[in-house]
């Protein structure tokens, strides 16, 4: 991968920006150049150079607040800054990387030592976008991973009711078969008769009929069949509904939703995983306001913590054969914020784990269990994405909390 190469040279004095310049043109980039702060300040803005060789000592703006001009906009926060200067006191370095320099370079320069440097800092950056891909990516193929678990989940969920809706509806083909003679018998039965006849072989035919037919089982069986066929459809509706509740295909947008809701279509689409170890408990506060998120990253964080404490209960029940776990969810608004909390009677996490487990590929599950990024993709979501924070309560043998906070306005992020 490569970055296109344009460096930004900063620095009041002319013979030092040719001088620099000239070295940047011949290590490979194009150059920029500005003549005081505020100059820098709106190129750097407007070209966004890979990287900004900047004089400390400008008339106006100098050195130290352009750079923190810099990193205070997000487009150009990345780019690196080295520092040039006269100056070389410990307070100066240290201020230097205190407002966000990357590196600091003594006049008179050596073009050798800015050549090094230069290349160091293209490989960082270089290094740091390869790094961000990668992680993009590896999030992408965790939630890829999940949904793919969950589909296989939701298919057997859909097959069940779907089976036996095929059974009722088999069933109630059979009875009507038999039942039509019978409708057709008692109908001439009921013309005859109309006409003034009277004739008792029809008549007979059709009681022999319905006899056969046993009436009685069938008036018990077919609203039976027809109950259950009705309950197995809202089954698939309800999940199908959950799925797109779930889903939020693609949208990265905030939006506000009702997170009582969410939470319940997330427990059910992911219902596979957890209903043969735990029974699940909902504590939603009623009153809870529409809280302003992400929706799709919301739900893939409550579904990771759902599977989390679903593992952590099968550790300790087994293939739930001799009693399940608890799985308790509670929302709860709390002056300021919204909190979540999912509360498992699972294995509780471990003392020598339990500092680590928001780091990325943090697992203590064999491999095909667990990958390690649930909790670093749920921590990245809460705290960097939404503002909030993630902690949690465990006691060894006993369960863990998970204890979710947003902020219910976000600052900044009010939709207008
Ligand atoms: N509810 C929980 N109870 C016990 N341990 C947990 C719980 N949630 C997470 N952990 C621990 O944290 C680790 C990291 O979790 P996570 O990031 O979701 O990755 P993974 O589930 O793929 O291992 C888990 O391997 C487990 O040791
Ligand atoms: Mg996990």
């Amino acid at each position: 991968m490569t970055i296109a190469h344009n460096g930004l040279v900063a620095d009041d004095n002319e013979t030092n920006r040719a001088i620099l310049s000239g070295s940047l043109k011949k290590a490979g980039f194009g150059t920029l150049e500005a003549a005081n702060g505020e100059e820098a300040v709106r190129i750097a803005r407007e070209e966004l150079p890979s990287l900004v060789l900047l004089d400390l000592e400008m008339p106006g703006l100098d050195g130290f607040e352009v750079c923190e001009r810099l990193k205070a906009t997000e487009e150009t926060a990345e780019i690196p800054v080295i520092f040039l200067t006269a100056y070389s006191g410990p307070q100066n370095i240290e201020k230097a990387f205190a407002v966000g320099g990357s590196d600091y370079v003594t006049k008179p320069f050596h073009m050798g030592e800015i050549k090094a440097r230069l290349s160091v800092h293209l490989q960082l950056r270089q290094a740091k976008k390869a790094l961000e891909e990668t992680h993009a990516q590896l999030l992408h193929a965790q939630k890829m991973e999940s949904i793919g678990q969950l589909a296989a989940g939701i298919a057997h969920e859909i097959n069940t009711p779907t089976q036996f809706v095929g059974d009722n509806a088999r069933f109630l083909r059979e009875c009507f078969e038999e039942l039509l003679p019978r409708l057709t018998q008692a109908t001439s039965l009921a013309e005859a008769v109309c006409n003034g006849e009277a004739p008792a072989e029809l008549a007979e035919q059709l009681r022999s009929g319905f006899k056969d037919a046993d009436i009685s089982y069938l008036s018990e069986e077919i609203p039976r069949a027809l109950e259950q066929s009705i309950e197995g459809i809202e089954r698939v509706a309800a999940i199908v509904k959950a799925m797109k509740e779930f889903s939020h295909p693609g949208v990265k947008q905030l939006a506000r939703i009702d997170l009582n809701r969410a939470i319940h279509s997330t427990a059910t689409v992911a219902s596979n995983e957890w209903k043969y170890v735990a029974d699940m408990k909902f504590d939603l506060d009623s009153e809870l306001p529409h809280v302003l998120c992400l929706p799709g990253e919301l739900n893939q964080v409550v579904l990771n913590m759902i599977v989390n404490a679903a593992h952590a209960i099968a550790d300790i029940v087994g293939d739930g054969g001799e009693g399940k776990g608890l799985i308790t969810v509670t929302t709860h608004q709390d002056g300021a914020h919204t909190e979540i909390r999912i509360t498992d009677s699972g294995s509780g996490i471990p003392p020598e784990a339990q500092a680590r487990i928001f780091e990325p590929f943090f697992t203590t599950k064999e491999v095909g269990r667990g990958t390690g990024q649930g909790l670093s993709m749920a921590h990245n979501v809460i705290v960097k994405m939404h503002g909030g924070t993630i902690t949690f309560e465990t006691e060894s043998g006993h369960g863990t909390t998970f204890i979710i906070r947003l902020p219910t306005t976000q600052q900044g992020q009010e939709a207008a």
